[in-house]
């Protein structure tokens, strides 16, 4: 028999024909003779109610279509009698894969968001995680879609390095070296020789390196990986483990990069509210009353954009008490992000950071004190989006490596393309699960990833 998924049958006008569908048992409810089961197959948040007779099927198997079970179902789709779906099945025959037991987790709805993390082996099971599950596919394959119609290729950057892409020290090593018996050199440094690489190695924080070599070859290359960083932060915005997509992109300057950043968020954004229609409204309904109304009002009108300094002003001469109160020179405090965005209430593109507070590899205004960099701060999520054009002098950009305590030596490779054929070049850097965290109104940063790892925190 043909397969179906259960969201094609709900949108079915085919009625009166037999079909077969597989999912896992929601809820069973019914009377003495009838029993309605809610089967979930994952394609949609919806179920499909399967109507079948007790006399029919016998108690003993209608006993063990618990929820949760997993079950096939053949029967004919009618029109439903009942209010609140269109069709279901009139069941002929039901088998049980699995059963669950009564001490399968989600037996009622209402599990808060700190509890199924605990069981998120079993939480995609859920309407909330169902539906944040199929968004980050739509995302994701929006992504890859926007950069291919767009004349970019998929690099794929390597996921162990010597490099520390950010020079910010927040690296996970990655060794062979038994850690009960460190080989130690003469000098009592650790002799990395003997290690698998024969030299230092760790998880990349970044591929943008490795996408700045290929960028000077294809001219418009992304990567869409896995990135890591070993900072200790606790908070609603940081993963130890997370997704990013790092465009690169020869000949562009910061005002290119800016308007590729914008248009490739509102895409891929009007995608997913397109794509995920049920599940959006799921979201919005459940969390965040304003999610819809604050998804298509980004998509309405151009960015803000302002200089780093031009914000500073900005938020010197407003009235409000910040905790960290803002000086030119010092990071954005979540608060200030947040006050920007709100004040001017669309996202918030800002450039031209102090150099002392931006990596390495951006490039120097004219002025000697600020950096070509971008970042977009959106609504809640913050910092969504980090980005510069980068420094395409080789002179400019050693000075900055060795200011920066940057090793020149270790990275020969990357000054070599400011040797051979340098050229203006621009990048970018998206966060994934902010986006996600924006697109599904989800507050903390460890609901958007299928398994989060964050400081003490590697379960499954
Ligand atoms: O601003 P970041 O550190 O920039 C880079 O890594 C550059 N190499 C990007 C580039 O120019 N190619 O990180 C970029 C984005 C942030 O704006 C944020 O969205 C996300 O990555 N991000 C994190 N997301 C979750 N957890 C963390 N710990 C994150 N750190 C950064
Ligand atoms: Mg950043």
């Amino acid at each position: 028999m043909k397969k179906y998924i259960i969201k094609d049958l709900l949108n079915s006008t085919e009625l009166n024909r037999d079909v077969e569908i597989k999912g896992w048992v929601r809820t069973k409810r019914g009377s003495k003779e009838i029993a309605f089961i809610a089967v979930n197959d994952g394609s949609t948040i919806h179920n499909i109610q399967a109507v079948a007779s007790i006399v029919l099927f016998g108690e003993d198997l209608l006993k063990k279509i618990t929820t949760g079970s997993s079950v096939r179902i053949k029967g004919e789709l009618v029109k439903s009698q009942g209010q609140g779906q269109n069709v279901e099945i009139q069941a002929k025959e039901i088998a049980v894969y699995g059963t669950a037991d009564e001490t399968y987790p989600l037996q009622k709805k209402g599990h808060t968001l700190e509890f199924l993390r605990e069981i998120a082996h079993l939480r995609p099971r859920t309407n909330t995680f169902g539906s944040v599950l199929r968004i980050r596919h739509a995302l994701s394959y929006a992504i890859h879609k926007y950069f291919n119609d767009h004349g970019f290729f998929y690099l794929h950057s390597p996921v162990i390095t010597g490099a520390d892409a950010e020079g910010a020290g927040e690296m996970f090593r990655v060794t062979t070296l038994d850690l009960k018996n460190v080989p130690i050199n003469p000098d009592g440094t650790v002799n990395f020789k003997e290690d698998f690489f024969g030299k230092p190695a760790y998880l990349t924080v970044s591929g943008q390196l490795e996408g700045e070599l290929a960028a000077l070859a294809l001219s418009k290359v992304y990567t869409f990986g896995p990135t890591f960083r070993a900072e200790n932060s606790n908070t609603p915005r940081h993963l130890a483990e997370f997704w990013m997509i790092e465009p690169e992109m020869a000949f562009f300057d910061i005002n290119d990069n800016m308007d590729l950043a914008e248009d490739l968020l509102k895409y891929v954004i009007a995608h997913t509210l397109d794509a995920c229609k049920d599940d959006m409204e799921f979201l919005n309904n459940m969390y965040d009353k304003e999610l819809l109304h604050r998804l298509h009002h980004i998509l309405k009108a151009p960015f803000k954009r302002m200089t780093y300094t031009e914000a500073i002003d900005v938020l010197k001469s407003s009235d409000k008490k910040f905790e960290f109160k803002p000086d030119w020179g010092l990071d954005l405090q979540k608060e200030h992000e947040n006050f920007l965005v709100d004040h001017f209430n669309k996202p918030v593109i800002l450039t031209d950071y102090p150099k002392d507070i931006k990596a390495f590899y951006m490039k120097l205004n004219e002025d000697g004190k600020t950096v070509r960099a971008m970042d977009i701060l959106f609504h809640y999520s913050g910092e969504i989006v980090g980005g510069s054009q980068r420094e395409e002098n080789y002179d400019a950009l050693l000075k900055r490596m060795t200011e920066m305590k940057v090793a020149p030596e270790e990275m020969k490779w990357y000054l070599d393309t400011r040797r051979f054929g340098t050229a203006p070049h621009s990048g970018f850097g998206l966060g994934l699960e902010r986006l996600l965290q924006f697109t599904t109104g989800m507050t903390n940063v460890r609901d958007v990833i299928p398994f989060p790892r964050t400081p003490k925190n590697a379960e499954f």
